[in-house]
């Protein structure tokens, strides 16, 4: 022992000391209340439950929680003691057990711990499920609903109902989260004073609840008061990895589109292979003019240099991954005059040599923007007959000239206009899915940027080669070469709905931990989650002995000593936990002892029920479990009979892990509660951490000392080395999940944005109000846009305002009427009103095209059931915030991958990506609300009520607004017809279900041409 240690009380002792107190006062009350009957003890519970469910203000219910602690915590005690005394009998999984637990004054340190939001640290074994009681049953008399989280379904049941029996004796209520549970039933547990369940299970609801339900009661959860984390460091460490995800299909795939380019892109990726032959021959031809053989000097070399570096250059953004050319780079002078001619190229302020040297390609490549782009002769290879198929045209020029021309109907020039644009989206398609298809021929090759298994495409990281299965790059360069390879196309998914568990939990009131190793992650702990560590003292001395490190030189001889301390061990009847770092490891060693039959188990993490059966097991005589480190974690480890005579249970480590807590926690699955045990660890230099992270020092003192093969090294000092190497690796993971955390702080403002406007729709009771001020903010917007506030009125733009206004709501407003509204305009908006900004003229065109929206709405609602209207517009509302969020999401997912890309510049790319997100962040309530304006005439209860409404919005209205409402003449040419008789069914439907509503009209995509005409995508346009 480290003596200072013992000589100056740590702050940890004395933070203990001040508890002890505590404790005394506990046991005191508890004594008390040994002399109550079962139903005066019960009393208590209801009075101060009674009690503090009244308080409101969070300061008060933590004074007040403080002041009953002690009797509080007593009344648990007392249950146990009571259940204890009657040898009450629970059925936990289905096993009769005993009850036979008295909370030990260590425990009660435990309790208090977590009470007051901090890490219990308490040695495996040590009793952390009965700790949980205190501070749970406690906690749950706000009646706000405490929640228990666990690593694994098996133990949210488990504990749940072993636990259960106190909570239901003092008179509270107990559920638990399950998997496979529908809402109505998750519903019901989460009405219980307390709620065991899984990290991901909370999250999960979590996420539908806010992000998906459509009305409060879908929602399954009733607020985040307080939570303890059993196995802490497994769940907001090791898990908070990856972030929880709810995804669905993708609505930006054209996956047909892959297969369908295919043949054509394989005959213009190998017409360029040809071309790019004759491209490096020529070039290989200049070379040996350069140097003569005879050692001549050549004419005109600069001429000669320049015309090699353009051949060179063309191939390599011809065929950029070209053996050919690599090797002929391989000589650095042909490299400089590449670059040099690259350079010179780029120069040009026109490029326009650039732009020529890449017409001599089929199709060119830039692998630093990541771009394919057919050149002109390409297109006339793809397509002889009508190359301009793969050019876009330039829509906004089209687009003005039919809004100039001479057409003088309406409607007709809507027509044209849509056409185009689909024209343009088509191309755009077929342009996107052939380019990714070049890039997938030209940069991604098999067994390096992915290798195909199982009929998948698996990406490979470049850092690390490992494979990262179920990763997929985004934007269609999946599917692009899924295509390539002829495995099957997956349809792509996306995100509807993430959070990371970092932002999950720090969404509770009170967040609190239990573990038996969070001393060596405390930093984190404290920065991320503001928790702190108390590390309690065991209640029995530990007498588990551990023996130093024995590091060999090669993994081969590191086995073959493992398996002869298994062997030696086992022969004693002793029984022998052995603990490896990977499936792979614990299978190896499983095929290791059948050969010297030796009959074992095996765990490894996937059937927790079953596997927590094996583990209780693990204790008999003679038994031997191989088990990787999240195997049976958790479940309790009993000595058989006769086994503490041999010296218990002996825990064997076959390579130490990266972080020093996963083989604390080995060890501990050993010497619980006062046991005897021991416990041994292996490494060879072999190891990914020494060899990844072992300090040089280790293998050249090993090195200097001769160790031989075969030669076990061990030493203290060794000990600390390596654990020195573990923190290094702590340390570094540590920075990576910080950094994806900074990463996802950004989203977390904007889901809690979104939620909370969600949450306001569904728990409102009107929702009109809101509705009719998103539709003012929309029309301010818009007129903001559309005219000018210096500039007179008569050169605004009066006509697409009016053609925006029309095709929105259906007032039939004729330009002439803005331009009136504009003349009168006197009065300046109120500062601080949501009209702020306009001048007078356009002041008054916003408040008389809202006004008449409002009239219109009027007429609306006198033709609709009012019950069925309020759905209605909720619906609309929750429908656009839903689709336009997972658009959103689907954008930021984008921007992080190129964010990533880009990262290599000077710029921060967190400081980037904030920036961006903010934009586009932006961008998108403005969308939402244009999206819900939009709509809100769009929808109705049923069709009845929608066509009583059209037929009573005044004539002259309505002849104007027949392209965007009503069957006859949508205006999306063609399918209308069709379209109608569909709203018609669907109103059928609508009206027995009542209250669903109906939509009419087409709706638009945010990458659909905008409607208003201008010619840009919907995004960036009225969408945006
Ligand atoms: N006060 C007590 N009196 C008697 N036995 C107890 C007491 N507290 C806990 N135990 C026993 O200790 C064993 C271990 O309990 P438990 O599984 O809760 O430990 P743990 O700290 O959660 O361990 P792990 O870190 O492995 O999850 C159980 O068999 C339990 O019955
Ligand atoms: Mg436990």
């Amino acid at each position: 022992m480290n003596f200072l240690k013992w000589l100056i009380p740590s702050r940890n002792d004395r933070e203990l000391k001040k508890l002890w107190p505590f404790v005394r006062r506990i046991n005191e009350f508890e004594a008390g209340l040994q002399k109550l009957s079962d139903d005066e003890l019960r009393q208590k519970t209801a009075d101060w439950k009674a009690r503090l469910s009244q308080i409101q203000d969070k300061a008060e219910l933590a004074r007040a929680l403080d002041e009953i602690l002690p009797e509080a915590f007593a009344a648990v005690k007392n249950a146990c003691r009571r259940l204890n005394d009657r040898k009450t009998e629970i059925i936990v999984r289905e096993h009769p057990m005993l009850w036979e637990m008295i909370p030990f004054d260590v425990q009660l340190i435990g309790g208090y711990g977590l009470h007051s939001g901090r890490i219990a640290e308490m040695a495996t074994g040590e009793g952390k499920t009965l700790v949980a009681t205190l501070p749970i049953y406690l906690n749950a008399l706000t009646g706000r609903g405490v929640h228990l989280v666990t690593v694994n379904d098996y133990l949210a049941a488990r504990d749940s109902e072993w636990m259960g029996a106190i909570y239901k004796f003092l008179g509270l209520t107990v559920g638990c989260i399950l998997h496979d549970q529908p809402p109505r039933v998750r519903r019901e547990q989460y009405n219980c004073d307390i709620t065991y369940g899984t990290n991901a299970e909370f999250g999960f609801d979590y996420l539908r609840d806010n992000g998906m339900a459509a009305r409060k009661e879908e929602q399954v959860q009733r607020g985040h008061y307080f939570a303890i984390v059993d196995e802490v460091d497994s769940i907001l460490i090791d898990e908070a990895r990856t972030p929880l995800i709810i995804s669905g299909p993708s609505v930006h795939t054209y996956d047909e589109q892959y297969a369908q380019w295919k043949p054509l892109v394989e005959s213009l990726v190998r017409a360029q292979e040809h071309l790019c032959a004759r491209f490096l021959s020529e070039a290989e031809a200049l070379i040996k003019k350069l140097n003569p053989a005879d050692g001549s000097n050549p004419q005109n070399p600069e001429a000669l240099e320049h015309e090699i570096g353009l051949l060179l250059f063309r191939v390599k953004i011809g065929q950029p991954k070209s053996e050919g050319l690599m090797k002929i780079l391989e000589d650095p002078e042909n490299l400089k005059l590449m670059n040099r001619a690259e350079l010179d190229l780029h120069k040009d302020q026109k490029k326009v040599d650039l732009y020529r040297e890449k017409e001599e390609l089929l199709f060119a490549i830039d692998e630093k923007s990541f771009e394919a782009d057919l050149t002109e002769k390409g297109r006339n290879f793809v397509s002889p007959k009508d190359p301009e198929a793969f050019v876009l045209p330039e829509l906004t020029t089209v687009l003005h000239e039919i809004d100039t021309g001479p057409e003088p109907d309406a409607r007709k020039r809507m027509e044209a206009k849509t056409k185009v644009q689909q024209d343009f989206e088509t191309k755009a398609q077929k342009i996107h899915a052939i380019s990714q298809l070049l890039k997938a021929y030209s940069l991604y090759q098999l067994d390096v940027e992915y290798v195909i298994q199982e009929n998948k495409v698996i990406i490979v990281d470049q850092h690390t080669g490992r494979l990262m299965p179920g990763r997929r790059w985004s934007d269609g360069l999946h599917q692009a070469v899924e295509a390539k390879e002829g495995v099957e196309i997956e349809h792509e998914t996306q995100t509807l709905a993430t959070i990371t568990i970092q932002n999950y939990f720090r969404l509770y009131q009170k967040l609190a931990g239990m573990t038996g190793t969070a001393e060596t992650e405390a930093s984190e702990f404290f920065d991320i989650y503001k928790l702190g560590v108390l590390v309690i003292p065991t209640n029995e001395p530990c007498i588990r002995k551990d023996a130093n490190d024995a590091v060999y030189k090669t993994r081969r001889e590191k086995f073959i000593t493992v398996l002869n301390e298994i062997k030696q061990i086992h022969a004693q009847g002793r029984p022998i936990l052995v603990g490896t770092i990977s499936v792979e490891v614990s299978e190896q060693l499983s095929r290791m002892l059948k050969r010297e039959g030796i009959i074992h188990s095996v765990l490894n993490a996937k059937y927790h029920q079953q596997e927590a059966e094996i583990i209780t097991r693990a204790g008999q005589r003679g038994a031997v479990t191989i088990a990787t480190n999240m195997a049976g974690r958790g479940t309790d480890i009993k000595l058989g009979p006769g086994v503490a005579e041999l010296g218990g249970l002996h825990v064997m480590g076959t390579e130490r892990h990266e972080a020093r807590r996963i083989d604390r926690q080995l060890r501990g699955r050993c010497a619980r509660q006062g046991d005897p045990g021991s416990s041994h660890f292996f490494i060879s230099l072999e190891d990914d951490l020494m060899r990844l992270f072992g300090s040089d020092r280790i293998v050249k003192m090993m090195e200097r000392m001769g160790l031989e093969e075969g030669q076990e090294l061990t030493h203290p000092w060794l000990n600390r080395s390596i654990q020195q190497a573990q923190k290094r690796v702590e340390q570094h993971n540590f920075q990576i999940r910080k950094r994806t955390l900074e990463f996802d702080d950004v989203m977390n403002k904007q889901r809690e944005v979104i939620y909370g406007f969600r949450n306001e729709i569904i728990h409102g009771e009107d929702v009109r109000d809101r509705l009719m001020d998103i539709m003012e903010e929309v029309v301010v917007d818009k007129v903001a846009q559309f005219t000018n506030a210096e500039s007179e009125f008569s050169e605004w733009k009066a006509r697409p305002l009016a053609d925006w206004v029309n095709l929105n709501f259906p007032i039939g407003l004729p330009e002439a009427e803005i331009l009136k509204a504009a003349d009168s305009g006197k009065e300046h908006p109120v500062p601080g009103s949501l009209f702020d900004g306009l001048s007078p003229a356009q002041f008054a065109v916003a408040s008389f095209i809202s006004e008449s929206v409002r009239k219109a709405y009027d007429i609306k609602i006198s033709f609709e059931n009012p019950d069925a209207l309020k759905e209605v517009e909720r619906f609309t509302i929750l429908s656009a915030i839903d689709r336009l969020w997972q658009e959103h999401l689907y954008e930021m997912d984008s921007l992080r991958y190129s964010i990533n890309l880009r990262s290599y510049g000077q710029r921060d790319p967190l400081i980037e990506y904030k920036a961006e997100a903010f934009k586009i962040f932006d961008e998108l309530m403005i969308n939402v609300k244009t999206e819900i304006c939009h709509n809100i005439f769009r929808s109705a209860s049923s069709m009845l009520a929608f066509e009583n409404f059209l037929k009573n919005v005044p004539q002259q209205t309505l002849h104007q607004a027949t392209s965007a409402f009503g069957g006859t003449s949508t205006a999306s040419s063609g399918g209308a017809q069709s379209k109608a008789s569909d709203v018609v069914s669907e109103a059928a439907a609508a009206v027995a279900e009542k209250a669903k509503p109906v939509r009419t009209g087409p709706k638009v995509g945010r990458n659909d041409p905008c409607p208003c005409g201008s010619g840009k995508k919907y995004k960036h346009c009225c969408g945006r």
